[in-house]
């Protein structure tokens, strides 16, 4: 009796002193394991007499109870403790600066797509989307050029081979212009969006790749004209460019989808090897850049698209972003855009903190 009792009181006070789950475990097996003493203790019940196993019993027992209890609420202290230390280990300082901290940059497209829709929305204008993998009704058909058209040439389109042997072609879409009509079509009129994405044609040199970025440009109201296309682009590019000299021409040209049909050119001039936007194309020192296609939206596309031309009218537009984002940023040949080059991202790419705003100024750089 005497024995178990000491002996009880000694296994409690080692696992009270134990400092590591090692230790502790080690405690455990002495007490408790299939050769501790206390389960050896246990296994001489059985060959007692029915008298001796009522005497010896309950002092076996209670050692067993309260070994175990001291075993397990010393583990649990142990293993907060062991907690405790890590997490205070592994702390991170929220307060730090987040600059200092290593991060990636945003490419300059994205940039750009972020201010063109800062910029426009601010004129009302939504951001739409449409597919990448586009159909041949939405991409060529609805915007007025038939499988004959020769407009469908100039595309130089990459097509899916097709599977479905019903001779509607799938393709990527070789311009943002079907946004348009999936827009039209979704919503019905009046409609004021724009679509900036990507765009593929088979073409490929130091002004051109096989993927390219456009903003498509949409606006569909009652008694809608040519004015109010100039007016938008040139609120926007002096908004884009940040500075009020902007000038534009609008020279005719012809797209199947718009009637009449102009492109849109703008004014610059070479300071340094750089181009400069602003200023009137044709004085000493300037030339005029083209940035894309525009006109007034064709009736036959409006029809396609489910709109009556009576009673609807609109004009659109496509930029080509990588254009502007140059021009913009003073970068000269397109490829490096696409080349993923870490070193090209870290020199023109732009911090993730500095989101455009018109407020702080769309693509200010800090
Ligand atoms: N989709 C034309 C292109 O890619 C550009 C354009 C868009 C022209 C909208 C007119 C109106 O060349």
């Amino acid at each position: 009796m005497t024995d178990i009792t000491s002996q009880t009181e000694a296994a409690l006070a080692a696992i009270a002193a134990a400092t590591s789950l090692d230790a502790l475990e080690a405690e455990r097996l002495e007490t408790l394991g299939k050769k501790g003493w206390v389960s050896l203790a246990l296994k001489t019940l059985g060959g007692m007499s029915p008298e001796e196993r009522t005497a010896a019993a309950p002092a076996i027992q209670s050692a067993r109870a309260s070994i175990a209890e001291a075993l397990d609420a010393k583990k649990a202290a142990l293993e907060s403790a062991a907690l405790e230390e890590q997490l205070a280990r592994e702390t991170v300082d929220l307060t730090l600066p987040a600059a200092a901290a290593p991060k990636g940059s945003v490419h300059p497209v994205s940039q750009v797509m972020d201010e063109l829709a800062e910029i426009f929305a601010d004129l009302g204008f939504a951001v739409a989307t449409g597919p990448e993998i586009e159909d041949d009704w939405h991409n060529f058909t609805a915007l007025n050029m038939d499988e004959t058209h020769p407009a469908r040439a100039m595309h130089d389109t990459f097509y899916f081979p097709d599977k479905t042997g019903e001779g509607k072609d799938i393709l990527l879409r070789t311009h943002t212009s079907p946004v348009q009509i999936r827009s039209m079509l979704d919503q019905g009129a009046p409609i004021r969006i724009i679509a900036p994405g990507r765009v593929y044609r088979s073409d490929s040199d130091a002004t051109h790749t096989p993927m390219f970025h456009q903003v498509e440009g949409l606006v569909i109201d009652r008694d809608i004209h040519l004015g109010h296309l100039k007016w938008t682009l040139e609120t926007f590019f002096k908004a884009f460019f940040e500075r009020e000299d902007i000038v534009l021409r609008l020279r005719p040209s012809y797209f199947p989808f718009t009637e009449p049909s102009v492109e849109v050119d703008v004014g610059y001039s070479t300071e340094g090897g750089r181009r400069v936007v602003g200023g009137h194309g044709d004085a000493p020192g300037h030339a005029w850049m083209e940035l894309g296609g525009s006109g007034m939206v064709n009736a036959r596309v409006l029809e396609f698209a489910g709109l009556d031309p009576k009673e609807w009218q609109g004009f659109a537009f496509g930029l080509g972003i990588d254009r502007i984002a140059m021009l913009k940023y003073g970068m000269n040949d397109l490829r490096a855009f696409f080349d993923g080059d870490p070193r090209w991202l870290a020199h023109y790419g732009f911090s993730p903190f500095d989101q455009p705003t018109l407020s702080a100024g769309v693509g200010a750089r800090a």
